[in-house]
């Protein structure tokens, strides 16, 4: 049986930057009251990126896909699977993953969208390797993208200084040597209504709230929570100690959160990469584009230990355990 490796990765996050003070006179125009002071020191978001109207969640994971086809040295030929996680799909249907194979001259193979929130990335990965590992495919897109932006109450200010949009996308492919050592999904429905956009289009109408409603307090514990179990158990189950890790990628929630997760671990904040200052929380998105980025920049090098975690609506979560 063949393993599944991590074999190039890219990222794409729309140009325009709007800073905490930006959105804070933004906001304070409509009478809304927050500051770069309440943002920084109860998330560590310093800005994010967001999407010019009209933009679509498929163009941002186009270019993600494309930069990590680039890097992985492969061929809109050689993909026999996509993967696409979001909750900002562009519509009903087709998947965004179909809209993304068609933009980049894919022919072929399956392709389909998962939803599991910010927990999607996490979703698609073990689902991309657990296809490889039977034989289903042999090359896979796994993408995280969202335009959240969309579906944020701009009048709520306890949700809308929280989030930006992006993608992010991995290579996935067969191979002789270990790459992806272990996964753990896990969801509970029971807690949908602590996140959640529950409303959708029927018969030509919005029914129900469109927007993101969440109840920080219960999501911060329950994040906390969730995520050391599953690290604890997906390191048992790959073998390995967590103080083996080189490298912790979780959601990119809160800053908060990342700091109890560490600590409750025992993994030294040096090894956790965060990217939420610079692209807050972009759902789907924060893992591939925060590996991404320790990528690019030389941090996670070939041959090192990378745990990636996700956790959102639904309530959802889950871990994957890279060797890169
Ligand atoms: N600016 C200024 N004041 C604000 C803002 C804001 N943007 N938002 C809320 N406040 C106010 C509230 O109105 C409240 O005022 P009050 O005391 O007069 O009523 C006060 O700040 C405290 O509000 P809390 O909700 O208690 O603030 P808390 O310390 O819990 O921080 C936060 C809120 C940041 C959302 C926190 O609960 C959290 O981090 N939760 C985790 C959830 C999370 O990160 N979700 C991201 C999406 S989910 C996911 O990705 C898993």
């Amino acid at each position: 049986m063949p393993y599944a490796k991590i074999t190039g990765s890219g990222g794409c996050l729309p140009p325009r930057i709007v800073s905490n003070d930006e959105l804070a006179a933004e906001l304070a125009g409509r009478g809304i009251e927050t500051s770069d002071e309440w943002i920084v020191e109860r998330t560590g978001i310093r800005q994010r990126h967001i999407a010019a109207p009209g933009v679509k969640t498929s163009e941002l994971a186009t270019e993600a896909a494309r930069l990590a086809m680039q890097d992985a040295g492969v061929q809109a030929g050689d993909v026999d699977l996509i993967v696409l996680a979001t909750s900002t799909p562009d519509y009903v249907f087709p998947s965004t993953a179909c809209l993304v194979q068609a933009n980049l001259g894919i022919k072929g193979g399956a392709a389909f969208d998962v939803q599991a929130v910010c927990s999607g990335f996490v979703y698609a990965l073990a689902t991309a390797e657990a296809m490889i590992r039977v034989g289903r495919a042999r090359t896979a897109l796994v993408i995280g993208a969202e335009v959240f932006s969309s579906i944020l109450d701009w009048s709520d200010r306890s949700t809308c200084v929280l989030f930006g949009d992006g993608a992010g996308a991995v290579v996935l492919q067969a191979s002789d040597e270990p790459g992806i050592l272990a996964a753990q999904l896990n969801a509970d429905g029971s807690q949908m209504k602590i996140l959640c956009a529950a409303g959708n289009v029927s018969h030509g109408k919005v029914e129900g709230d469109p927007f993101l409603r969440m109840d920080g307090q219960a999501v911060f514990k329950l994040a906390v929570t969730s995520l050391a179990r599953s690290a604890r158990d997906v390191c048992a189950q790959g073998g390995v100690e967590l103080s083996d890790l080189d490298w912790m990628i979780p959601h990119q929630a809160n800053v908060r959160i990342l700091n109890f997760l560490s600590r409750k671990l025992g993994v030294p904040d040096e090894k956790v990469v965060v990217t939420l200052d610079k692209h807050a929380n972009t759902s789907a998105a924060s893992v591939p584009l925060a590996l991404d980025a320790a990528r690019r920049d030389g941090r996670v090098r070939s041959g090192d230990l990378v745990l990636m975690q996700g956790v959102g609506g639904g309530f959802t979560w889950g871990s994957v355990l890279a060797r890169m």
